[in-house]
C-alpha cells in the first residue's frame, strides 16, 4: 500500500525521480508524473492500464505557464484561462514540440488545466515541470475522491498519496477546444457549459462517440463501477430484482429488496450530489448487492455533467 500524507516536499522529490505521485485536485484525484519525462509518463500508462492512445491531461501553476507548451492560444482561450483558472476547466490547444508525444497521444492539441487546490498548486510551483495526471484510477473506473480510493486501486502502483480530503467538485474538469473559432466542449464536467457561454457565446456540445479513440472520455461506456447500474423510475426497476442497491437523488425508497441505499441530496442540491456521486457509486459497488438503480437528475447547469456520467456508469 502506498503513504498517505501532506508533504509536499516528499510529494515533489519523489516527481523529480521520475515516479508517481497521486495529487488532489478539487474534480478528482490524479496519477501525477513529470509531463516533460516520457519515462515517467509510461509509467502513468502502466499503472493504470491506459491504452497508449488515450491523452493526458497537463496541470500547470498558472494561466502564464502554457505558453511554454502550447504553440498558439487563441483570445477565446485566454479569457477562459483568466476567468475560471485555477477551475475545473481543461483547455485542447495547438502544443508545443517539447511536450512529448506519449503525452497527447500523437495528437496535435495538448489538454492544460491549472486546478484549484492550494496543495497542488503548492506543488506544481516548487517543480520545474508541469505534471501530466489522468484520474487516479484504473482506466474506466470510477474516479477517485479520496485518497482512500486512490489507495484502494493503485495503492500498489505508487509510493506516496498527497492527502488534500475529499475533492470539493467531484466529477472531472470540463474539455473545450475550438474548431474554427468555435468553442467545443468534448466532456461536461465541473464547469458548467452556461458559465462557458457567458464569455464564449455559443458552444457546440460533442460529448457522445461509440468508440473515438482520440477521447475515451467520450466512450459510452466509461466511469463505470463493476455491478450493472440501471437507470430509469426506481420504483418500476425495483419489481425486477431481490437485493438491490439504491443511489437515489432526493427521495428515500421503502422496500425491503433495498440492501443499501445511498440519497445524494435530500434538498436537491447539484453541487452535494457532483460531489458525492463517485464516492457513493464506490459504496454500492463494495456492498451486497446483485444491482444498483439509480435516477437521473435535472438535466440543468452541473445536473448535465452528473446526467452524463451516471449515463456512462450505466452503459
Ligand atoms: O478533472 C480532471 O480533468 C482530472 C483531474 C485529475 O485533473 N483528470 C482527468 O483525466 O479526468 P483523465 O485522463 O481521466 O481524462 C482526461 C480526458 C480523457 O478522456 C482524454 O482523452 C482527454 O481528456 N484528453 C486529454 N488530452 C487530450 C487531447 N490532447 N486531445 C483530446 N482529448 C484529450
Ligand atoms: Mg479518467
Amino acid at each position: 500500500m502506498a503513504e498517505i500524507g501532506k508533504d509536499i516536499a516528499k510529494a515533489a522529490s519523489i516527481l523529480r525521480q521520475g515516479k508517481l505521485v497521486a495529487i488532489p485536485t478539487e474534480t478528482v484525484y490524479g496519477l501525477a508524473g513529470n509531463a516533460l519525462d516520457a519515462g515517467a509518463v509510461t509509467k502513468i500508462f502502466i499503472a493504470k492500464n491506459r491504452p497508449y492512445f488515450d491523452p493526458l491531461i497537463v496541470h500547470v501553476r498558472s494561466a502564464d505557464s502554457v505558453k511554454q507548451y502550447a504553440e498558439k492560444i487563441p483570445d477565446m482561450a485566454l479569457e477562459l484561462m483568466n476567468r475560471f483558472w485555477p477551475g475545473p476547466l481543461t483547455l485542447l490547444l495547438p502544443r508545443k514540440k517539447i511536450v512529448p508525444d506519449l503525452v497527447t497521444a500523437g495528437l496535435d492539441r495538448i489538454g492544460l488545466r491549472c486546478p484549484d487546490h492550494a496543495m497542488t498548486l503548492e506543488l506544481l510551483r516548487s517543480l520545474s515541470f508541469p505534471l501530466a495526471a489522468p484520474s487516479a484510477n484504473p482506466f474506466g473506473y470510477v474516479s477517485p475522491t479520496s485518497p482512500y480510493h486512490v489507495n484502494d486501486q493503485l495503492g500498489n502502483a505508487i509510493e506516496y498519496i498527497l492527502d488534500g480530503d475529499q475533492c470539493k467538485v467531484g466529477v472531472e474538469s470540463t474539455i473545450v477546444g475550438f474548431e474554427d473559432s468555435t468553442p467545443v466542449i468534448y466532456r461536461l464536467g465541473g464547469l458548467q457549459e452556461e458559465d462557458i457561454e457567458s464569455v464564449t457565446g455559443p458552444v457546440k456540445v460533442m460529448t457522445t462517440s461509440v468508440s473515438n479513440p482520440q477521447a475515451p472520455g467520450q466512450l459510452q461506456s466509461h466511469y463505470a463501477p463493476r455491478k450493472k447500474v440501471l437507470i430509469g423510475n426506481i420504483n418500476e426497476l425495483l419489481k425486477d430484482f431481490d437485493r438491490v442497491g439504491v443511489l437515489s437523488f432526493r427521495e428515500e425508497y421503502l422496500s425491503g429488496k433495498i440492501g443499501k441505499q445511498i440519497v445524494l441530496s435530500s434538498s436537491g442540491d447539484l453541487e452535494e450530489t457532483a460531489q458525492k456521486l463517485f464516492s457513493s457509486l464506490r459504496e454500492l459497488d463494495k456492498s451486497n448487492v446483485d444491482v444498483i438503480l439509480t435516477e437521473l437528475v435535472p438535466d440543468v447547469g452541473l445536473g448535465r455533467a452528473i446526467n452524463d456520467r451516471l449515463r456512462r456508469a450505466a452503459t
